[in-house]
């Protein structure tokens, strides 16, 4: 998703196949801050060109052999001088015009921009979508860890952390902001191909910095209405099998014989008793296909859950969720079965029905 040219001059990063780069021109914020740059790019290389010119011109014409009587002696030069200073506040003139510009057309929230809610956490993110209320539950649509939006809309980033300051980026949708405790800010980002881009921290925050990553999936508008409305209207279904239920009341209730606390005490299920807003929404855990903010994808993230239940932090570094060493195999089986039963309707997921970007 990124043009040759652009990964050479600006530099991008390899990440899992997928490539993160301001380079990609599938959006306005990147292909503003793009041509601003090729912009800055070309008058430096002409100012390269300029000074490289006088150095050598000057080199060769003064050259001792051509030389040979002391060369004249003189103090200043008023045109020279004034060259100089002219020329430079000149550039710089431009390059200011350039960039105050840019920011006009890249900073202002436009009125139809879809507004999201973005808290960084050690070491996940959680996405809310505010003026979306959901009977019965929190009043708002939450989801761990995978953003989706709409492609060719705009999307209003609100930032802000709950504990230490980390910073929300996905480079091929826009620019980067720091999420600070106690403050919020509101940036874009955009893009007009649908797709599944990556996101990642970008300040140091801790033992799993690295591993705070997150997905936005840009859907087509009529697919993402479909998943919003689903997303609003969902209600966890009841446990069908016997192991499920004994899932869902480990959930619910912990296992005291294993010494292990409720899930729900710190994870929320829309349309269940579990309201706690201290880890991610787990509402529609079975349709995602991410683990530990996007620390393993697909199979492996379902290969992974076992291991992170039972001790997230020897999986995740520093992840605060607390270790489950006492439940059994068949504790952590149940817990999986119940989990994976908590999915969206096919036709309002969002995996699989956009590439890879
Ligand atoms: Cu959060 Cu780095």
């Amino acid at each position: 998703a990124v043009t040759p040219l652009a990964s050479l001059a600006l530099g991008s990063v390899a990440f899992a196949d997928q490539t993160l780069s301001i380079g990609d021109m599938h959006s306005s914020y990147n292909r503003n801050i793009w041509w601003m740059s090729v912009a800055v790019i070309v008058m430096a290389i002409l100012i390269f060109i300029g000074v490289s010119y006088a150095l050598f011109y000057t080199v060769n014409k003064f050259r001792e052999d051509k030389h040979t009587a002391e060369p004249d002696q003189f103090h200043g030069n008023n045109r020279l001088e004034t060259i100089l200073i002219v020329v430079p506040v000149i550039i710089v003139t431009i390059i200011t015009i350039l960039a105050a510009r840019t920011m006009a057309i890249v900073n202002p929230t436009p009125k139809d921009a879809l507004h999201v809610n973005v808290t960084g956490a050690q070491f996940w993110w959680a996405f809310e979508y505010p003026g979306s209320p959901i009977q019965g539950g929190t009043g708002t649509v939450t989801n761990g860890n995978e953003l989706v939006i709409p492609a060719g809309r705009q999307i209003a980033i609100t930032v802000t952390a709950k504990d230490v300051i980390h910073a929300f980026w996905a480079p091929n949708l826009g620019g980067q902001r720091d999420a600070i405790p106690g403050s919020k800010k509101t940036f874009q980002i955009d893009t007009d191909q649908p797709g599944v881009y990556q996101g990642n921290c970008t300040l140091l925050c801790g033992a799993s910095h690295a591993n705070m990553r997150f997905k936005v999936v840009a859907l087509p508008e009529a697919q993402y209405n479909a998943f919003i409305s689903a997303a609003q209207a969902y209600k966890a279904p009841a446990p069908a099998t016997p192991s499920e239920q004994a899932g869902y009341n480990i959930f619910m209730q912990g296992k005291a014989s294993a010494g292990a606390a409720a899930c729900a005490s710190c994870h929320r299920i829309q349309g269940t008793p579990a309201a706690g807003a201290v880890g991610p929404d787990l509402s529609y855990f079975g349709s995602r296909n991410t683990l530990g903010a996007g620390r393993w994808e697909g199979e492996q993230a379902k290969a992974m859950l076992k291991p992170w239940i039972k001790n997230s932090a020897a999986v995740k570094p520093g992840s605060l969720m607390p270790a489950y060493e006492k439940l059994s195999d068949q504790d952590l089986t149940d817990l999986q079965a119940y989990l994976d039963t908590l999915k969206l309707p096919a036709e309002a997921s969002y995996w699989g029905k956009v590439p890879v970007r």
